[in-house]
């Protein structure tokens, strides 16, 4: 299968500190990807990574181009798109208006000559996005009167409005019930049958075991397990990683029913 993102041997180190040491992950076209371990693993360290965003030794490549030497703004134009861990929205814009901001890429002297002459016209993808998402009937509707499942939603919408070829989803689900959480991965699976590929961050084993195709796991900056989510679950490694550094989060985060029985 084609990866449309890949890093080799990627390395990261914040002073001393081994953020992530030689990873290599891939995510192949039509993949929804999840990249899990537990808190400080490398998670949101690998998509800066990524994205250009964090200085890093290896490689990065995105739909068989390399594009280590690339600018994150290169990056994204390539077809790379993320969210971040703590997402604000802009609360007094509109859901559409929130979209529209991040999918224009209109050069500037076109945005001053259509203010100019009166000719603005809409980026496109936008309403298609929001559709896609279930969030259609949103459009018009302040940020900030959004419940906590359409924000994330918004969220997820904001990083696909531009039509990225993969995007990298840093927990996207934090902060959302059972029933909001479940109803995000369906929409996910939705966005991946399209043909967008995506890396999934999420402390919400569930979701993670239920929508992902494959799952990677890091702990302290290293792969140390990669699989199908059935095989990944019940690798000894993954079982210790979460539940030998007795964090209680972890346990929790793992779930009994996700672990079975034999731990
Ligand atoms: N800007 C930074 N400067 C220094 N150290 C950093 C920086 N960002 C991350 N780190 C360190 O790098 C390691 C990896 O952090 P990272 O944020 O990637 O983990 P994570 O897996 O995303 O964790 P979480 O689940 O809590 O979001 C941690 O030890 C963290 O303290
Ligand atoms: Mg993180």
């Amino acid at each position: 299968m084609t990866a449309v993102l890949e890093t080799r041997g990627i390395s990261v180190s914040y002073g001393g500190v081994s953020a992530l040491d030689h990873v290599d992950v891939q995510v192949a076209e039509g993949q929804l990807v999840g990249l899990i371990g537990p808190n400080g693993a490398g998670k949101t360290t690998w998509i800066d990574a990524v994205c250009g965003l964090a200085r890093s030794t290896g490689e990065t490549w995105l739909g068989g181009s390399n594009i280590t030497a690339l600018t994150p703004a290169a990056r994204a134009r390539a077809g790379l798109g993320r969210t971040w861990q703590a997402a604000e929205l802009f609360e007094d814009l509109t859901v559409r208006e929130n979209l529209a901001v991040a999918a224009d890429r209109r050069p500037m002297w076109r945005l001053v000559w259509e203010a100019l002459t009166g000719a603005e016209s809409d980026p496109p993808g936008i309403e298609s996005t929001l559709d896609l998402l279930g969030i259609g009937d949103l459009g018009d509707v302040a940020a900030d009167a959004l419940t906590q499942g359409q924000r994330k939603l918004v969220g997820v919408a904001r990083a696909l409005a531009p039509g990225p070829r993969v995007v990298c989803l840093d927990e996207p689900a934090a902060g959302l019930d059972t029933a909001e959480s479940g109803l995000l991965g369906q929409r996910l699976r939705r966005v991946v049958e399209t043909g967008v590929a995506m890396l999934l961050v999420d402390h919400d084993m569930g979701l993670i075991l239920d929508v992902c195709d494959w799952v990677v796991v890091l702990e302290f900056g290293r792969v140390i397990a990669s699989g199908p989510p059935e095989a990944v679950r019940r690798d000894p490694k993954v079982v210790e990683a979460y539940l030998g550094g007795a964090a209680e989060e972890s346990r929790a985060a793992l779930g009994a029913s996700a672990i079975g029985t034999e731990v």
